[in-house]
């Protein structure tokens, strides 16, 4: 069951579907041999293509499954440059001893720079003005435009986002409120509310900034907005089978929405070209973007930074720091000595076991940290870098392993 696999016969990458230029130049600067396309592959196109690659980058529309796994004995890494990971198979990934990183938070500065120029474009009503200009219309008021300084912000879902949205709302002079299921730290000057009822009744602006948990769909419907404070505005950048569009579109009907700003949809269309359809379309004062609040450049970058530092760092000393389907793990580097990267099935003995094969054989241990999660038990260990072969066999022959790791630090 278990290998060793020794880290200078394995330096070739394979990034797919356009990854950002920023995470070839990382990899090629670490020593890997960098294989660059613009599209997904095929199961079988990418079976093919993965022969002798040990570091693999997709997006979301590679679908690395228990087959392409078990045809590519050499795969140390998958990065997924995007938030999602649905299309890799976690846990097969995970029996072979393959990590699997993503970029949770690169994009989470976007959508609050987006959520910030939608509550402004909302409070001064520019889609109605910009959509009058177009028509010839010149409608110089100031009825219904508000300025953001005061006003009071409600933010629901205090998490990445959540959070970094409260900070620059503040800064904007907002008075945010938040509710979240979990216990959060109030950051700056932000009031937590107990009950998303209450948050409802105290704000003039709700935006929406809850996970995709199960739990959540259909979480925001015609109760929820009719809590809302009169004229209040709404946002949805989270995701879009959280809210009840028919709802929504009766209160912006009635007037008791002032207005909404909408970047998620239940069902959205499969690629550029097929039609939009929706309950939303159609009303003043509601903004529509098509799933665009992570879509920057400068996004795209981060997320080509951060996935590949983590699948060099991986590679080069056994951290899984992060990783979304092993133990989390990191050890510091110690010049001179060699890191054992052992993955075994989570039961107890495991690491006596490893440590009396060591002793038997007089391998001190410089270092050593062991991570569990679920089934699985991942140890880092550190020894010196003069050992027979006979260690290395006999922890690979331990019924326990899946995967075993030499490799030479610093
Ligand atoms: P996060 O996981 O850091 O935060 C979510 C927070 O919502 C957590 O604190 C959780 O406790 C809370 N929560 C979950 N259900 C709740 C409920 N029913 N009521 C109150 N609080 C609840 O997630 P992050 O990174 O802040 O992302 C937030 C959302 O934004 C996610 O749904 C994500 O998919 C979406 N997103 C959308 C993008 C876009 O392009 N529009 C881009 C990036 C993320």
């Amino acid at each position: 069951m278990g290998k060793v696999l020794t880290l200078d016969t394995l330096n070739r990458a394979l990034l797919l579907e356009n990854i950002h230029p920023d995470a070839t130049a990382r990899l090629t600067k670490a020593g890997y041999e960098v294989r660059t396309m613009p599209r997904a592959l095929g199961e079988d196109d990418l079976i093919a293509a993965l022969h002798g690659v040990s570091l693999v980058g997709i997006r979301s529309q590679t679908h690395v499954t228990q087959r392409v796994l078990a045809a590519a004995p050499e795969l140390l890494a998958v990065g997924a440059f995007c938030i999602g990971t649905n299309q890799v198979d976690l846990a097969a990934a995970a029996r072979r001893g393959v990590a699997v990183f993503n970029a949770p938070f690169s994009n989470t500065r976007s959508v609050v720079e987006l959520a910030i120029a939608e509550i402004i474009s909302m409070a001064r009503r520019l889609p109605e003005k910009n959509a009058n200009m177009h028509a010839g219309v010149w409608d110089k008021s100031s009825r219904g435009a508000h300025e953001v300084r005061g006003r009071k912000l409600g933010i629901v879902g205090y998490g990445n986002i959540g959070t970094q949205l409260s900070v620059i709302a503040e800064s904007l002079g907002m008075s945010v409120y938040f509710y979240d299921i979990a216990d959060k730290l109030a950051i700056g000057n932000a009031r937590r509310c107990s009950s998303l009822e209450d948050l409802l009744e105290s704000v003039e602006t709700v935006t929406l900034h809850v996970d995709g948990r199960a739990g959540n769909h259909g979480f925001f419907g015609e109760a929820e907005f009719a809590r809302m404070r009169p004229r209040s505005l709404f946002l949805n950048l989270s995701r879009g089978f959280v809210v009840d569009h028919v709802a929504l579109r009766r209160h912006i009907e009635s007037g008791h929405i002032a207005g909404a700003a909408v970047d998620v949809f239940p069902a959205e269309p499969k690629g550029n070209g097929e039609e939009f359809v929706s309950e939303l379309r159609g009303l003043s004062n509601v903004i529509l973007t098509p799933h665009i609040g992570g879509s920057t450049e400068e996004a795209q970058q981060d997320i080509g930074d951060f996935v590949s530092t983590k699948l060099i760092d991986f590679a080069e000393s056994g951290a899984t720091s992060m990783s979304v389907n092993m133990p989390n793990a990191a050890l510091p580097a110690v010049p001179g000595t060699h890191r054992l990267s052992h993955l075994h099935q989570n039961v107890p003995g495991v690491l006596a076991t490893i440590n009396r094969v060591l002793a038997e054989h007089g391998v001190n241990v410089e270092g050593q940290l062991l991570r569990t999660r679920d089934e699985l038990g991942y140890v880092l260990t550190d020894i010196g870098t003069t050992y027979s072969e006979d260690v290395l066999d006999e922890l690979r022959a331990m019924g326990v392993t899946i995967r075993l790791r030499t490799i030479e630090s610093g």
